[in-house]
């Protein structure tokens, strides 16, 4: 199932406070799109408003034609949210926890075996087969990330929306896991990651800048650069800061940048074999360099 995603004017308040004020924006099937914006922009609160964690006070949230809040349960199970806090128990091993996913999420009455089977299944996926029966608590921190990646991989979902998934890694394997974020989507999912980390834009398809709970652009990495008139994208954290969301927001919906490409990215056969040739590696090699990069760094 391929779900585009679009935000219509949302807005959310705490008390008199905008959190969000009026964002609106789409999100494709097939692509990565990264949002950016300085600590406490409205990031984590405009993925729960996204994922249906709460409803907005002003505007709407569309999965394809759908209101996503009169239609919650047809979608729920196409969600996928990996928090930003970890949220995992320490004392238990990535087996157990992606049981216990099986077992709650999954089809009712599914056997235990078939829950047992896809656990397997996506362990492999995310390569923590060998690290299964160890106690979370002794993981390292790019492998915790991985295991609620998997939590979340255990029901397929068309949507996943990732909070800061790769603070706290190195940039090698933060660059593995953009990549692994790319694949996901390729296979016709919608993916949404936070960031604070800007070293790896070129590896994602769009980038939405919130600043103040304001969209202040939405287009390709490159556009952004030349948008704020800089040359690195850690520079635009400065702009942003200096004339304001306001500013910024204005200015972009007054003036886009000419060549603001219709940034639809359908996960076509086309799409799926140029971007498989792009890097010429499929999912699974990437997945065993990264577990290979993952090992190492443990041992240092
Ligand atoms: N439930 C709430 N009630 C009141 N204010 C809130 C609530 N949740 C978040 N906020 C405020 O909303 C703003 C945005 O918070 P949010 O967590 O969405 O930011 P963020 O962009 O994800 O930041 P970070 O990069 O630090 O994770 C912050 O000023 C925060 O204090
Ligand atoms: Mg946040």
């Amino acid at each position: 199932m391929q779900i585009p995603l679009e935000a219509r004017n949302v807005t959310v308040k705490a008390g008199f406070k905008a959190l969000l004020s009026s964002v609106s924006f789409r999100a494709h099937p097939g692509e990565v799109l990264a949002i950016l914006g300085p600590s406490g922009a409205g990031k984590s609160t405009l993925f729960k408003t996204l994922n249906g964690s709460g409803a907005p006070d002003g505007g709407q949230v569309l999965y394809g034609a759908d209101d996503l809040y009169s239609s919650f349960e047809r979608y729920r199970r196409q969600i996928g949210y990996v928090p930003q806090d970890d949220i995992l128990h320490d004392a238990l091993t990535p087996f157990d926890v992606l049981e216990y996913t099986g077992r709650l999420r999954m089809a009712e009455g599914m056997e235990a075996e078939a829950v047992r089977s896809r656990v397997a299944q996506v362990l492999g996926q995310v390569e923590l087969s060998e690290r299964q029966h160890v106690k979370v608590r002794r993981l390292s921190g790019g492998q915790r990330k991985r295991v609620n990646l998997g939590v979340e991989l255990m029901t397929s979902p068309s949507v996943l929306f990732l909070d800061e998934p790769t603070s706290g890694l190195d940039p090698a394997l933060e660059e593995k896991m953009m990549e692994l974020f790319r694949r996901l989507a390729r296979e016709g999912r919608t993916v949404l990651v936070t960031t604070h980390v800007t070293e790896n834009l070129d590896l994602v398809d769009r980038v939405l800048l919130l600043c103040d709970g304001r969209v202040t652009f939405v287009g390709q990495p490159r556009q952004a650069l030349r948008f704020f008139g800089v040359e690195q994208f850690s520079d635009i954290y400065s702009k942003l800061t200096g004339k304001g969301a306001e500013y910024w927001a204005r200015q972009y919906q007054t003036s886009p940048p000419p060549d603001l490409a219709p940034a639809v990215r359908p996960a076509a056969p086309a799409a799926r074999a140029a971007a498989s040739s792009m890097s010429g590696k499929t999912a699974d090699e990437l997945l065993a360099e990264l577990e290979r990069e993952m090992a190492r760094e443990g041992k240092k």
